[in-house]
């Protein structure tokens, strides 16, 4: 007899964005004349950039002749061309030095952020903020790290750090012992931002508490504020207790591309259960490589071309234009009576329910009287129940439309 594995029978409602997807198909069928604007999963709508097209189509003809075809990638971590050209630009100008194999190029950050906890023992207790990217509880779940559900789509065996406009959405250092936490800065959902000091914080604890930070930086690139970190590694001592993960989905419209990265640094350690310290850049390395046989080289060479003269200008200016309508989506609801947070250093805005109605229900009602689409803070956790997300990834014509429309509402 097939056992199935019991733990992804804990896990509660679909996955958030698909779930979503459904209600927003369901509408559509039932009513076709509709024109929805979706403002609701951080997808990117501006096309590729044309520094990275050309490059890509150039890769392309290389793969078209024998001489410079390319078949499986060597080490399976990344090519070189790409190593060297995230750490020159992403890297040294704001003082962290990387060796060439503590970066490892994938597929998505959704997929390392996922992976990355198959490397700890599954007796660690994890820490997530609440809000939270849904990734980070769902994969622990299913990996049987977690106990059952529980109520507002908690799971026993987590411990929850509530991000709420009181904190300014950076959770305060937990009481209990904690070994794997995870910290999204930028972060999604609120757009909050962790400064300097408070990441210094939480350095401090995992290094005093033997316990790793999985540091997810997507969206680092929509940092406005120069005294904000965009990595983890800019505060001293973090390469002995944190990996960090990169993506280019946000950054340079990868998400149907697909090419991330994640560092695992040389000086990072986990221990055996009998306290022998364990470096984890090898571990992570024989894990990425047995399952994963390298992004395409014409993918590769898209996002080394995002660190070109002309590609660095082309995806500003994009990214400018997603944050000109988080300044947009930011002014319309405040005029129009809401609280909202973040949209500053982040593509999305965090706004409290109108009349502390249900976020659900907030959806419901955008969804059917505006036609726009958003995300329920409570698919985030449930101190996200009474908060919305409204994501900046769109067209500015089609954002103005929705915030005229949220108006009439
Ligand atoms: C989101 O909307 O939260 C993100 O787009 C999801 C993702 O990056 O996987």
């Amino acid at each position: 007899m097939i056992n199935i594995n019991e733990n992804f029978l804990k896990l509660q409602a679909g996955y958030l964005f698909p779930e979503i997807g459904r209600r927003v198909r369901a509408f559509s069928q039932a009513n076709p004349e509709s024109d929805i604007i979706k403002l609701g999963i951080g997808d990117v709508t501006e096309p590729l950039p044309d520094a990275i097209v050309t490059a890509m189509h150039k890769a392309v003809d290389e793969m078209s002749v024998r001489e410079t075809f390319h078949g499986y990638e060597d080490s399976g971590r990344g090519y070189d061309f790409l190593i060297d050209t995230i750490i020159e630009n992403d890297y040294r100008p704001r003082g962290v030095q990387l060796d060439h194999d503590e970066l490892f190029i994938s597929d998505g950050s959704k997929c390392d952020t996922g992976n990355i906890q198959e490397i700890f023992g599954i007796d660690n207790t994890i820490a997530v903020t609440d809000p939270v990217y849904p990734v980070y509880v769902d994969t622990n779940v299913m990996a049987g790290r977690t106990g059952d559900a529980i109520d507002g789509g908690r799971y026993g065996n987590i411990v929850y750090m509530p991000c709420t406009a009181q904190n300014n959405f950076v959770p305060e250092l937990p009481t209990e012992p904690v070994d794997m936490i995870y910290l999204c800065y930028p972060n999604n959902p609120t757009g909050a931002v962790a400064t300097k000091e408070q990441l210094k914080k939480w350095v401090d604890y995992a290094r005093t508490n033997k316990a790793i930070i999985l540091y997810d930086a997507a969206y680092e690139a929509f940092i406005s504020d120069d005294s904000i970190p965009h990595s983890i590694y800019e505060i001293e001592g973090a390469k002995e207790v944190a990996i960090e993960f990169r993506s280019f989905s946000k950054t340079a419209g990868f998400t149907g591309v697909r090419c991330a990265f994640t560092i695992v640094p040389k000086a990072l350690r986990a221990y055996k259960t009998d306290g022998t310290p364990v470096d984890v850049n090898p571990i992570w390395n024989r894990r990425h490589c047995t399952k994963f046989n390298g992004v395409s080289y014409i993918t590769q060479v898209g996002a080394a071309a995002v660190y070109s003269d002309a590609g660095k200008q082309q995806i500003r200016s994009i990214i400018d234009l997603y944050m000109s309508n988080a300044a947009t989506i930011r002014k319309s609801l405040t005029g129009f009576g809401y609280k909202v947070y973040g949209g500053i250093n982040a593509p999305y805005v965090w706004l409290h329910t109108p009349d502390g109605i249900g976020s659900w229900e907030f959806f419901d009602v955008l969804l059917n009287k505006a036609n726009v689409v958003g995300t329920p803070g409570a698919g985030f956790g449930a101190a996200g129940e009474g908060y919305f997300r409204l994501s900046a990834f769109n067209d500015p014509a089609k954002v103005a439309q929705a915030m005229e429309r949220i108006a009439k509402i």
